[in-house]
Formats: C-alpha cells, structure tokens, sequence
C-alpha cells in the first residue's frame, strides 16, 4: 500500500498534464460573410467590369455613361445630365432600373446577358446603403 499512493499521485498529476495539453477549442467560423456589406470596389465594380464596360466605357460610352470607376457612375448618364442612382433608393435608381427591366430599358441589352440575380441584389443592396466610393 506504501508504494501505490505516489503512484495515484503520479497518475494525479499525469491527468492535470493531459487536460492541460487539451487543444483550444476551434474559433467560431465567420458566419458573417454572406450578408455582411457590399462595397463599390469589392463587389460592384467587378459586376460593372464583367457585364457593362464593354459598351460603357472610354471616351464615349454608351448613352454617355461611364461604367469603369465610381467617378464615372457618379456623374451619371447623358455625360451627367442624369443621375444614375440616387442614394438609399435602390427602386429609384437607374442603375438597378436597367437591370430588372422596372419600367426602364433592360441592361445589357441581349437578354441573354442578364445579370445575375444575387449580383442585382449586391447591387442594389449597395445602393440602399447610400452608394458610397467605398
Ligand atoms: C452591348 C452594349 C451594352 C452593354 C453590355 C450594356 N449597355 Fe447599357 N446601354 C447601351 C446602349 C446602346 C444604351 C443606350 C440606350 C439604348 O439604345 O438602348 C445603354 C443605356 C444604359 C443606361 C441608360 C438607360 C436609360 O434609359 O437612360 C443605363 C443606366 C445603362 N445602360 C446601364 C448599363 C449597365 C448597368 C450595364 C451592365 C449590367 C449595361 N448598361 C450594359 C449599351 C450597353
């Protein structure tokens, strides 16, 4: 009996070593991603390069509207004569107007081009936020 208490405390010991050595739990993954917000250089222009630059871009663009950088979205359409958002109104934005086809000409013009719908969400998401330089 003499020798089997240092060993209890032995295995005792052995435990808290163990338990200690136990790896961290992993860190909760980012579940935030899919809804967390759009920004103009991250997830709008690279809608505009893909689906709108071919026509709307360079020193004339079609209907005067410049698709290659905020600045060009900014000034708007007709070389600026027409807005082509108004911030936080995404139904009211020309912009987004085109690409559902609400009452307006439908961008791009072959059908068969059509927008994606989550990237006309993004879009529209974008705009509802107030259509930032961000
Ligand atoms: C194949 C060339 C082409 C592509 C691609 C294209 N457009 Fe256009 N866009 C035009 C033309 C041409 C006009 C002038 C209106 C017309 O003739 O139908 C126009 C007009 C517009 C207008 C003004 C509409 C109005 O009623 O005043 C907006 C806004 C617009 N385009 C946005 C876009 C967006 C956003 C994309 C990309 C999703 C896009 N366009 C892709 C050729 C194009």
């Amino acid at each position: 009996m003499k020798s089997f208490i240092p060993l209890l405390i032995a295995a005792g010991i052995f435990s808290l070593v163990a338990c200690a050595q136990q790896p961290e739990p992993e860190a909760a993954p980012d579940s935030g991603t899919a809804s967390a917000t759009k920004t103009f250089s991250a997830n709008v222009q690279p809608i505009l390069t893909k689906n709108c630059v071919s026509c709307h871009s360079g020193d004339k663009p079609a209907e005067g509207l410049n698709l290659e950088s905020y600045d060009g979205l900014a000034k708007g359409i007709h070389n600026g004569r027409e807005a082509a958002f108004v911030a936080g109104k995404s139904s009211e934005s020309m912009i987004v107007k085109v690409l559902t086809g609400d009452g307006a000409k439908q961008m791009p013009p072959d059908k068969n081009d059509a927008v994606s719908a989550e990237d006309v969400a993004t879009i529209a998401a974008w705009v509802d936020a107030g259509a930032k330089n961000d």
